[in-house]
């Protein structure tokens, strides 16, 4: 592993995400984490279980955040779906790992290690204590870094993915530093909410979520653009608007509903904005 020489937080701007990232405590992040240990600060796919809302009163919100914790766990293993062959051997990046669920999926699943990179210290060190209460410190580790210098040896990584967290980066340097650290033929994939460049601009309820975390959402072609400037072909891309609006529904009627729910469900329902997978090989 080799080092940079650049600090960490580098512009106001990402000093801001990692002031956000360190105070939050939002119960829609953590109460679904405590369901099992995984903890996810993305989105959920698939449809709900509709008798979650029946049933007795007192333990409708348990039932509730069991299940939007479920379908935020079946997103993470569609991401891993399209990582493509991956073994014990097998080095992979979390590039924006938040507090490490789908770093640790990754090992349970392939056996493999996982660095995950967060430029909010307080999301690496509860992430690393998740790693040790699991035993699986010595294959997953959580490390203060920049993802668009992230330190590690060009070539080292089979796969490397971002579940949620392109909208903070420059998409150029960003793939720039991801293709520097696949070994050619290695996986990059993405799940990411981008807006439609077909409606013209940034819609208002986009602009809402952009504002909501601080973020700036990238039109749907930026993605490509960026991919092609840096030997990243695509090889899938997948649509999943429609397979993410039921959690969003149910999360609306949740105890852990943030307010950010509206403008989602307005975006995705009129088209300005997608829920998108894209995997490509590094070439
Ligand atoms: C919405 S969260 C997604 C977390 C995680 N991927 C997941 O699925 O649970 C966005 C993450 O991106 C991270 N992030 C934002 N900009 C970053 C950067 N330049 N380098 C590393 N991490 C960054 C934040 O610290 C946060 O952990």
């Amino acid at each position: 592993m080799t080092t940079t020489d650049q600090p960490v937080l580098r512009t106001p701007y990402q000093r801001s995400i990692a002031s956000y990232w360190n105070n939050e405590k939002d119960p829609v992040n953590l109460r679904l984490g405590d369901v099992d240990g995984l903890y996810h600060h993305h989105y959920g796919l698939g449809d709900y279980d509709p008798s979650v809302l029946e049933g007795p009163e007192s333990t409708r919100d348990e039932r509730i955040i069991a299940e939007m914790h479920r379908l935020e766990t079946a997103q993470a293993e569609v991401l891993l779906d399209h990582l493509g062959q991956v073994g014990p051997e097998d080095a992979l990046l979390d590039a924006g790992c938040g507090r490490g669920g789908t770093s640790i999926m990754a090992n349970l699943r392939f056996g493999c290690e996982v660095d995950g990179v967060s430029i909010s210290q307080q999301q690496v060190d509860f992430a690393n204590e998740q790693a040790r209460k699991r035993g699986v410190d010595d294959r997953v580790r959580y490390h203060f870094r920049n993802m668009l210098d992230t330190g590690f040896e060009s070539a080292s990584r089979r796969a490397i993915w971002n579940n949620e967290s392109t909208m903070y980066v420059d998409l150029h340097e960003l793939f720039a530093e991801h293709a520097r650290q696949l070994v050619q033929g290695g996986r990059y994939v993405t799940i990411t909410g981008c807006y439609n460049d077909l409606t013209g601009g940034r819609s208002r309820a986009v602009s809402q979520i952009d504002q909501h975390y601080i973020c700036n959402i990238h039109p749907r072609s930026e993605y490509f653009k960026a991919m092609q400037a840096n030997n990243l072909v695509p090889i899938a891309v997948t649509d999943l608007t429609a397979a993410t609006i039921p959690y969003w529904e149910l999360r609306a009627k949740s105890s852990v509903a943030t307010g950010i729910e509206d403008p989602f469900l307005t975006a995705y329902r009129e088209g300005s904005f997608h829920y998108l997978l894209i995997a490509a090989d590094r070439v």
